[in-house]
């Protein structure tokens, strides 16, 4: 029997089809990625005048610029001639682009300044008519540039909704409140489905199976039993955030560590570096914000559908075709530290999520295990039932499950079913504001 759409997500099931087939990915990139907020970079990437780099917005490709007033665009790198891109590089500096076809010239802000050979245009031709197509809304919070191709789409900040306070603690660990992404891109390709990348950002479940070589060597290098990220008696927890977006919250194990240092950090700088940098916190936020800030400092936290927020970095997963993706990750420093504590961040990262990681090449493996996989035909479903039966309503009326629960994937396609289907509603929670003590 034919499933309709609305039939391929189910409140503890998926159908392997929304993972294969070309037709459903067409409407993902319309109803999803081109009728939404989508991530297109943090703003340090085009901290000066005349900066940009290029972006897809689903599989639309774009530019990300800076003009000469500091105001940032987001332009669709299509040149208004004959279709040609106009910028093939991925980042750099310019106050114009030229396109190689036939040599129109645009600027930064997307107008058309120059045609060669003029004279060859009638009268009626105006260069006005052919500035470059422009993201129809370009918003930020606290540096993370957002674009949506939809001039109705509700307000950026109504649509982040509860994951507004989890952004706020991970800018928060600078004393300055501001990160910078100026250490370049690292990225990766995998053959399979975008949304493997989105679910996998924030499973709790997996770490122990899926990393267990890593935690082995990090053990044996520390001269310390492997460790178990999350285990069945983990206090931390998993939560639906509104609007498709979810965190893994860590922060009641952090809450129980004596000394308030990130995990990251720990061991790779020296007592001096980390004091400092915890007094320049207290001197910006107080103490108890401070310990809030600290005790959350390493989240896995999924902004539907193309951002992850993981460790230091930012993540953008982009979808490619039905089973191809590319993902381009960003470390961060944190401004106004010494410089020992960015780089602990990046060894840290590097040492997980590089190109030589231990860890994030294991994870691309599972998504290309799982595509193969389902080619099977009979085994129909991919199953998210698990927490289910034990989430729960917390506090503040957001979902929450263990942290091995599958309370993040039931969100995601809660959302995706929602837009997809055509009845999205963002759900409007009050914001989140817990105290915590280290
Ligand atoms: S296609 Fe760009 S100038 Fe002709
Ligand atoms: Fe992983």
């Amino acid at each position: 029997m034919e499933l309709k759409l609305d039939e391929l997500v189910q409140d503890s099931r998926v159908h392997r089809r929304i993972y294969l087939e070309p037709e459903i990915f067409e409407l993902e990139m319309e109803r999803i990625f081109e009728s939404n907020w989508v991530f297109v970079g943090h703003e340090s990437e085009v901290a000066d005048p005349g900066d940009y780099k290029t972006v897809p917005i689903g599989t639309q490709p774009a530019i990300m610029t800076r003009d000469e007033g500091g105001e940032i665009h987001v332009l669709m790198n299509r040149c208004t001639h004959r279709g040609s891109t106009i910028c093939q590089e991925q980042r750099g500096n310019t106050h114009t682009f030229r396109c190689w076809y036939h040599g129109w010239t645009f600027n930064n802000k997307g107008d058309l300044i120059g045609v060669p050979y003029a004279n060859g245009y009638g009268g009626s031709f105006d260069k006005r008519n052919f500035s470059l197509i422009k993201a129809a809304r370009v918003e930020r919070y606290r540096g993370l540039v957002f674009a949506s191709l939809n001039p109705e789409v509700e307000s950026l900040a109504d649509y982040l909704a509860s994951a507004k306070y989890y952004i706020d603690l991970f800018m928060d660990l600078s004393p300055q409140g501001e990160v910078e992404s100026r250490s370049g891109i690292h990225k990766y390709g995998y053959d399979g489905n975008w949304k493997f990348q989105m679910e996998n950002g924030v499973d709790g479940y997996h770490p122990n199976f899926v990393h267990q070589s890593f935690f082995e060597t990090q053990g044996k290098q520390l001269g310390r039993q492997a460790m178990q990220l999350f285990a069945g008696n983990s206090e931390c927890e998993s939560k639906d955030l509104g609007n498709g977006h979810a965190i893994l919250d860590m922060a009641p194990r952090r809450a129980a560590t004596t000394r308030p240092v990130p995990n990251l950090l720990r061991g790779a700088t020296s007592r001096a570096s980390s004091d400092a940098y915890i007094e320049s916190l207290i001197r910006r936020h107080g103490n108890d914000r401070t310990a809030e800030i600290l005790a959350a400092s390493n989240v896995n936290l999924a902004i539907f559908p193309n951002l992850l927020v993981i460790g230091i970095q930012l993540r953008i997963t982009i979808p490619v075709s039905a089973k191809r993706t590319d993902v381009h990750l960003l470390p961060t420093t944190l401004k106004g530290v010494p410089d020992e504590i960015n780089v602990a961040r990046l060894r840290a990262h590097e040492s997980f999520y590089g190109p030589a990681g231990g860890g994030a090449p294991d994870d691309v493996e599972m998504f290309t295990r799982c595509t193969e996989g389902l080619r099977v035909k009979g085994a129909e479903w991919l199953e998210l039932s698990r927490g289910l039966e034990r989430e729960r309503i917390g506090v503040d009326g957001l979902t929450v499950g263990h942290i091995t629960d599958e309370v993040p994937q039931r969100a995601f396609y809660r959302r995706w079913k929602a837009l997809m289907c055509g009845v999205a509603q963002s759900r409007q929670i009050k914001p989140l504001r817990v105290a915590r003590t280290v």
